[in-house]
């Protein structure tokens, strides 16, 4: 009731003279509605004119011009259908301001739209979508080279999936809100507790070991910074059952491969890898308790960022000996795998992890990439030993990609633990980074390859006819769907489309049952028979190149 008490009185002046009854009496029903409501704010406000329950006369107009706008709708609405009505009061109650702004008639009343988008997301003009289906084709092509299967989910998940107690970034972050049925809920900002979900609820009939990647939207409530936002598309590839670090050296494997195919090297990107295992280890050695351990992790992780005294001082304020705190840093800092090594022992199973996970990367070819940090911890609670993360070398840019090993996050979930590893991979950063090397693809062409132009209407039916040949040869076609253009004009259009060939459909080659086919990219042109069309169309795309 309060919605409808708002709408203006421009709503209710149609100035086209197709306003149906039953929208114009639920209209004046809602003037009644207006003036008890002392409530309802006028969304509309700046589309002004609408009466008042305070100018009685002007209500009194007002409410006689309704019932005649009623009386005459009633008469129209005869001929109108339930859908057009239905249409047109879901228009008059739904708030939205293009109603308001196409029936006010005054300049100045109109509502300006605010055209961007919310902040921190992106619209995708074909040219974007261009650019995306290439990065995707990249993941997905990858994917597909390792064995992975694809999944999805819902973009909208149960908030309760992402409420985990560490502390994390990502649980403060949500886009969380209560639905109509009053569940809370919340935009997903990553995959894994999603795929967690998917796996715990199938896990009898899955089979033991599953390789899968997805390629979601994810939603954070992100402070902005470059190729941060606040949804970003999230290549993920996780690997299910595998125990051994074999699963990490393959994840890995796939990470590298896809930036490899993309153009980059090891020069322009690195992956730190280090394992949670050394840092537990690490921490029981200097004698920091259990329970201080993820905070001081989230500690460990900020080591890059801020300068070292604050760090002292935030870890001392944990309550960490000043002592601890220092054998803890400088443990860490420059430490090599062979430090940790001979600090823990041959038999340290984080140590294990790692020096395995560096022989594979010899077999593989991507040692080059691998790069040992004691420090890169992540910020997610439930990774359980290795952890990574792809950056670029020049440090300009934040994380092009990370993961890790979460053994224990279906036991979150009420599951029986089940290994797992996998990481993230931003569309974001990855474009930055491809822009700043010069390794973006050309997205400013379309994708047809054929333009199909008929030179009058009488020529459509035989143009139709070359153009399906053409599509049945799986050949991309636009159709010049408008009558009347000039051969000019085609021309200037198919440049436009950057498409490869022109077929032109004149009176006189019609009917000699022929076209043209013109070769834009070598300008070369010639007449062949409609039949072999496609065929002429093959040779000349292959000859441009
Ligand atoms: P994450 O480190 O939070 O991990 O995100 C993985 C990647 O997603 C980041 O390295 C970055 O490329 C991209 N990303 C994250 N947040 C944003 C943002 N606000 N804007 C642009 N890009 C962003 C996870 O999400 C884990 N669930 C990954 C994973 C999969 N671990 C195991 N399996």
């Amino acid at each position: 009731m309060g919605q409808l008490s708002r709408v203006p009185k421009s709503e209710v002046q149609f100035s086209h003279n197709q306003w149906p009854s039953r929208v114009a009496q639920a209209a004046v029903s809602r003037r009644g509605d207006a003036r008890e409501s002392s409530t309802g704010t006028n969304a509309f406000s700046t589309t002004s004119q609408a009466p008042t329950a305070s100018t009685p006369i002007v209500a009194g107009t007002f409410i006689l011009a309704s019932a005649i706008v009623g009386a005459l709708a009633s008469v129209w609405s005869q001929r109108r259908s339930d859908r057009y009505i239905h249409d047109l009061a879901m228009v008059a109650t739904s708030g939205r301001q293009s109603a308001a702004v196409v029936q006010d008639k005054s300049k100045k009343a109109q509502t300006k739209f605010d055209l961007q988008p919310p902040k921190g997301t992106r619209d995708f003009y074909p040219e974007d979508m261009r650019l995306q289906s290439w990065l995707f084709g990249h993941f997905r092509r990858v994917a597909a080279e390792f064995g992975f299967e694809e999944y999805d989910a819902p973009v909208l998940e149960n908030e309760d999936l992402y409420i985990r107690k560490a502390g994390e970034e990502v649980s403060q972050q949500l886009y969380n809100f209560e639905d109509k049925g009053g569940r809370r809920v919340a935009l997903r900002p990553e995959m894994t507790p999603s795929l967690a979900r998917m796996v715990l609820a199938k896990r009898k009939q899955l089979p033991g070991v599953l390789k899968w990647y997805s390629l979601p939207q994810c939603w954070r409530y992100e402070r902005m910074t470059r190729g941060r936002r606040r949804e970003h598309y999230q290549w993920n590839m996780d690997i299910w059952g595998v125990e051994g670090v074999e699963a990490e050296g393959e994840a890995l494997a796939a990470m590298v491969k896809v930036m490899s195919d993309m153009g980059l090297t090891s020069q322009d990107v690195g992956i730190k890898i280090n394992s949670r295992k050394i840092l537990t280890e690490l921490m029981a050695a200097v004698g920091i308790p259990e329970e201080k351990f993820a905070p001081t992790c989230v500690l460990v992780d900020k080591l890059e960022k801020v300068p070292l005294d604050a760090l002292s001082k935030d870890m001392e304020e944990l309550g960490l000996a000043k002592e601890t705190v220092a054998s803890l840093l400088e443990a860490i800092q420059g430490a090599t795998v062979e430090s940790f090594e001979a600090r823990l022992g041959a038999d340290s199973p984080g140590v294990m992890d790692i020096k395995q996970i560096f022989a594979m990367a010899e077999s593989y070819g991507y040692q080059d990439w691998l790069v040992f940090d004691a420090s890169v911890v992540r910020g997610l609670a439930y990774y359980t030993g290795t952890v990574f993360e792809g950056f670029d070398r020049t440090g300009e840019l934040r994380a092009i990609c990370g993961g890790g090993r979460y053994d224990k996050l279906l036991e979150t979930l009420g599951g029986e633990p089940m290994p797992a590893v996998g990481f993230g991979f931003g569309d974001a950063v990855i474009v930055e980074l491809l822009k700043v090397k010069g390794l973006l693809p050309d997205t400013t062409t379309s994708n047809v390859q054929v333009v199909v132009f008929p030179m009058n209407g009488d020529l459509r039916g035989k143009a139709l006819e070359v153009a399906s040949a053409l599509r049945n040869e799986g050949l991309r076609v636009d159709m010049v769907l408008e009558t009347g253009k000039k051969t000019k004009w085609a021309f200037k259009y198919a440049d436009r489309l950057a498409a490869n060939c022109l077929v032109l459909l004149a009176p006189d080659e019609v009917e000699r049952g022929e076209v043209v086919v013109k070769n834009l990219k070598v300008g070369e042109q010639s007449v062949v028979p409609i039949s072999a069309v496609a065929g002429a169309v093959k040779v000349a795309i292959a000859g441009s190149g």
